[in-house]
């Protein structure tokens, strides 16, 4: 993930800007200043374009409400921080933004909202974790020229993410669609039934996924193995078979298959859990090379320790259990993922980030961590 350091000679004449400049970029967020810095023939230019990018973009905008003032020679250090901080939610925040879009925690440059611009994308599992924030960056990597196609059984999460966004982003357009994805032929009327101009899908991201359990085997309940290939497999690849005719035909799309550490490294306790994420990492490879030939991407992103609703499912709701797995660690918040999965959409068609394994700092496989306790 690119990071940019802004060298003095780009730095000092930004704040050499007679005007709310460093006020302003303190409450935009870096990926808007970033995104125009890199792209515009000038600094003063590139600067002042992310200005009115943000504020044509957000209509909400708190620049309207920003003092002129000249800049404070400490407006130095903290812009220079906000455009080298990893992460926007250590950025002061800005607070007539909705509080989603606060933390907008990425910065990839213009060519990825041009590359996303119009396209339509399905996402499962969207009502929580993973699936949620990836709506969210999505829609902010493309400046909302995109179309959400977003799906779990829980409606009223969908309708609430699809308010959030078409209220920031106007030109977006969500379709939030309940329905449960172990339910094999709710897969086809799902499909057969989307609205005409959500028909035509680019990108589908398999995110939906739940694990019930720690139990060995010998010992682990059917219904638990039912649910979890259910959900996690069989749903993950009807729903591709279903969509593939449709890429096939375009000749592109891109396919990314949420599989997991747990697909690589099997872990006790995790047999039936680890045993469908193998299968999405054989089928995900498998659907690779079976579409050489095309232009449809075949992305696998495998998350290692994230703090979602996953751990509280897995635990059967007991939310004492699912906070003692994040003791003294630090885990990934679902935005890394997203973050992740939206890089590999927004790249260039011929490139395929095929396989991607992401942890946080303090986790090195399935069992190993680090923790502060
Ligand atoms: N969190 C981690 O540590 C971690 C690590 C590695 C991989 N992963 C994978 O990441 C993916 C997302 O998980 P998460 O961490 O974001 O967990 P999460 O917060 O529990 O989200 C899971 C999503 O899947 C949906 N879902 C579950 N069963 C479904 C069904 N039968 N039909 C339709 N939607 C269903 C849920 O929505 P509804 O309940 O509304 O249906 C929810 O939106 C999963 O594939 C998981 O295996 C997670």
């Amino acid at each position: 993930m690119p990071l940019f350091k802004l060298s003095d000679a780009v730095f000092d004449p930004i704040l050499s800007i007679k005007s709310t400049a460093p006020v302003a970029a303190e409450q935009i967020g870096r990926r808007h200043v970033v995104d125009a810095l890199i792209t515009a023939p000038c600094p003063r230019a590139r600067f002042l374009r992310s200005l009115n990018h943000f504020s044509t973009t957000v209509p909400q905008s708190p620049l309207s409400t920003i003092p002129h003032r000249k800049p404070q020679p400490s407006h130095s250090a903290t812009l220079n921080s906000l455009l080298t901080t990893r992460y926007c939610h250590q950025v002061p925040p800005f607070s007539s933004l909705p509080r989603t879009f606060r933390r907008t925690i990425m910065s990839f440059g213009t060519s990825a909202a041009s590359r996303l611009a119009g396209k339509t994308v399905l996402i499962t599992g969207a009502s929580s974790g993973i699936g949620r924030a990836t709506a969210f960056e999505f829609v902010n990597a493309s400046g909302g020229d995109i179309k959400l196609i977003l799906t779990a059984r829980r409606e009223a999460a969908l309708v609430s993410i699809k308010e959030e966004i078409e209220k920031a982003y106007p030109k977006s357009k969500v379709f939030p669609i309940a329905f449960d994805v172990s339910k094999l032929p709710a897969i086809d009327a799902f499909v057969d039934n989307l609205p005409a101009e959500a028909k035509d899908i680019d990108v589908l991201v398999n995110n939906a996924g739940m694990v019930h359990g720690v139990d060995q085997v010998g010992s682990i309940a059917q219904s638990d193995i039912d649910i979890m290939f259910q959900t996690n497999v069989f749903g993950l690849i009807a729903l591709t078979q279903k969509l593939l005719p449709l890429f096939k035909e375009k000749g592109k799309g891109d396919i990314v298959n949420i599989g997991s550490i747990a697909g690589r490294e099997p872990y006790p306790g995790g047999a039936i859990y680890c045993a469908t994420k193998a299968a999405v990492k054989s089928f995900t490879e498998t659907l690779r090379k079976e579409l050489i030939a095309s232009r449809i991407r075949v992305i696998e992103v495998d998350p290692g320790q994230v703090e979602t609703e996953f751990s509280v499912v897995r635990f059967r709701g007991d939310k004492g259990k699912a906070d003692a797995v994040y003791k003294g660690v630090e885990p990934l918040i679902a935005e890394d993922i997203a973050e992740v999965i939206v890089f590999a959409v927004s790249r260039r068609e011929n490139v395929v980030i095929a396989d991607t394994l992401v942890f946080p700092s303090h986790q090195a496989s399935a069992l190993i961590m680090h923790r502060k306790l």
